[in-house]
């Protein structure tokens, strides 16, 4: 079969012929797919060569923004709602189990591990916040042991490393459940926060009038042997931005009230002479074995 004089009609299935001996299986498939994807979108807008341009010019751009510490791709992944897509079709809500969400780029998998009951906050100014909860299984079960790795943005709604002046790291630490599967630590009240939006992202974002803003949260990441890891967060219930986060993060079942309590004694005998806030969240996680069972069945 000759193979040139490609015009509109026959381009896309010469390229994906072209993938025809690709040893991986999955890597034809996908690879054949985005082809036939790519091409249909280029035909359902009529993609001029100044547009293709600019495109190629944004994607470039992109990749120059990135470093150890910035990832503008899975940024502009978020602000197209593929993040959360992938998560829907590879981690979809099971009975008993916690429903996940973005990670984000202020995860750090070295955060200190502290004794539970701790105060994370580092002397940051905000509302004192009491965080509490329980890790199970979908049988309820407490599970012991389960790591939590939790962070936040503080009360302005800054990360710990967006603030140089800090020495060590706050808002952040690990915990380890309890024999009941319990924990808590002290920290304070996180807002609401842009996300990073002086780069190319940030330009689509303008460009389209969007505003680059997430509600108040706290992430969660929890793991145990025998269960899948959870990556999670809890959204403040009062929070601005509920229904137009700018990463299509918000599910219903994971947002909470941050009750206001009064200025007595904390739930650990803490005391407290101003008033404070609490955030409790019974957190479940999927067994490893279900998951393998459901991906072999699919
Ligand atoms: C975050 O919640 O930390 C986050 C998630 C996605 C993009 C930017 C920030
Ligand atoms: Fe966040």
């Amino acid at each position: 079969m000759l193979m040139r004089d490609f015009d509109e009609n026959n381009i896309t299935a010469a390229v994906v012929e072209r993938f025809a001996n690709t040893p991986d299986p999955r890597l034809r498939e996908i690879l054949s797919s985005l082809v036939e994807h790519l091409h249909a979108f280029a035909r359902d807008v009529r993609l001029s060569f100044a547009e293709w341009s600019r495109a190629i010019d944004f994607l470039t751009r992109t990749g120059q923004m990135c470093s150890d510490t910035r990832q503008e791709f899975i940024l502009l992944s978020d602000t197209l709602g593929l993040s959360m897509l992938v998560d829907a079709i590879d981690h979809p809500a099971g009975v008993g189990a916690t429903e996940s969400t973005v990670l984000g780029p202020f995860y750090v998998a070295s955060a200190p591990e502290l004794p539970l009951g701790s105060d994370v906050s580092g002397g940051l100014p905000g509302e004192p916040l009491y965080v509490e909860g329980t890790v199970r299984s979908p049988d309820g079960r407490p599970v012991a042991n389960a790591i939590i790795d939790t962070w936040h943005s503080d009360a302005d709604g800054f990360y710990d490393v967006q603030l140089p002046e800090l020495a060590e790291p706050a808002l952040r630490a690990r915990f380890r459940s309890d024999a009941q599967g319990r924990f808590h630590f002290w920290s304070i009240v996180p807002r609401f926060y842009p996300i990073p939006d002086d780069g190319p992202v940030g330009d689509m974002l303008k460009a389209t009038a969007r505003h680059p803003f997430r509600p108040a949260h706290v992430h969660f990441m929890i793991s145990a042997p025998g269960h899948e890891t959870l990556v999670t967060h809890v959204f403040a219930a009062d929070s601005p931005y509920l229904d137009s986060d700018a990463v299509f993060g918000v599910k219903n079942s994971l947002i909470r009230e941050f009750t206001h309590e009064r200025a007595s004694t904390g739930p650990d005998g803490r005391p407290m002479q101003r008033a404070w806030r609490k955030l409790s969240y019974d957190f479940g996680l999927k067994q490893k074995a279900l998951a393998m069972a459901r991906r072999g069945a699919a």
